[in-house]
């Protein structure tokens, strides 16, 4: 059974178990294709984990059971490869030099899928000796385990997609500069909380008790956020939703406030900062 043909009845190796591995591993687990939610083909008969971070692989173990999980019984990593179609690595960046060379992959059958932060493609097929089409860059958090991430996925490939679908949704990169580019977003989490905290922090300046103002806060942004994810997969959802903000009513003049305010055009500059940061261009600082 091999990739990139097919997603029926996959065996996964993790080299490297710490908290994404885990991650994905659980959400991986976790799929039931049999269920009557999951439109999805996509099988995996077994998990084979490295022995590293002994609590979380013993945790996987307990969770699926010894007929769909295998613990490695010795840090050698190659046990993982000879039982595995499709490895995802997950060590640090610092390991991954030494790791990558003590693997010898066969070309017939491995797929190659890092979530090494600063591996870079050419490097990774390079050390791997693997087609350049079995080899992927991979970037998502930690709500995998949950199948509430979105993965980025570089080079794209459909079988990998359904699989990464399985965990809460996949973008497919044509370019490592494109999938960069969309790891902007989530640097924009922080900003996020901050608006949340200033939201609050104002209703109390004007009264509201802060257990209210901090409740009220959270739960309006969620369904809010819900709307547009509702509407995301169609390139003009946020527009609609925009659009359908009442003529002359409140939504809309604060819109209209914030642009003569400068404050999209801020968040323009704080992207571009991100973008300056993230390939190693500068600072980052507006
Ligand atoms: N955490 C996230 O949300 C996240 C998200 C996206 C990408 N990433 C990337 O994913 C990678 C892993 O991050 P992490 O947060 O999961 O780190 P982590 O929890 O520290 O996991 C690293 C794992 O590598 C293991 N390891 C170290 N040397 C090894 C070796 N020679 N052979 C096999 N395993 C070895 C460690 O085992 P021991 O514990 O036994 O040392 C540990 O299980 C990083 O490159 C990071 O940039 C992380």
């Amino acid at each position: 059974m091999t990739l990139p043909t097919s997603t029926k009845d996959l065996k996964v190796g993790f080299v490297g178990f710490g908290t994404i591995a885990n991650a994905i591993a659980v959400g991986l687990g976790i799929h039931d294709p049999s269920s009557s939610a999951s439109n999805s083909e996509v099988s995996f008969s077994h998990l084979h984990v490295s022995q590293r971070s002994t609590a979380k692989s013993q945790a996987l173990l307990a969770q699926f059971g010894a007929s769909r999980v295998t613990v490695a019984d010795s840090s050698d990593n190659r046990p993982i490869l000879n039982s595995s179609d499709l490895i995802f690595l997950c060590v640090l960046p610092e390991q991954l030099e030494a790791v990558l060379s003590s693997l010898t992959f066969d070309p017939s059958r491995h797929t190659l899928v890092s979530l090494v932060s600063t591996s870079k493609l050419d490097g990774l097929i390079a050390s791997s000796k693997l087609p350049p089409d079995r080899v992927h860059k991979m970037i998502c958090l930690p709500s995998v385990a949950t199948h509430d991430g979105t993965c980025l996925l570089v080079p794209p490939s459909p079988p990998l997609n359904s699989i990464l679908e399985i965990l809460g949704g996949c973008v497919q990169c044509d370019t490592e500069d494109i999938m960069t580019k969309l790891m902007i977003p989530a640097c924009l989490m922080g900003p996020y909380y901050a608006i949340l905290k200033n939201n609050r922090d104002w209703l109390v300046k004007m009264g509201v008790p802060v257990e209210d103002a901090s409740y009220f806060v959270g739960r309006t942004y969620l369904g809010i956020a819900k709307d547009a994810e509702a509407k995301c997969r169609d390139p003009k959802g946020f527009d609609d939703l925009i659009e359908e903000q009442t003529p002359g009513g409140i939504n809309e003049q604060s819109i209209k406030n914030l642009e003569k305010l400068g404050t999209f055009e801020n968040y323009d500059k704080t992207m571009d900062g991100i973008l300056e940061r993230l390939q190693g261009k500068g600072p980052g600082d507006v």
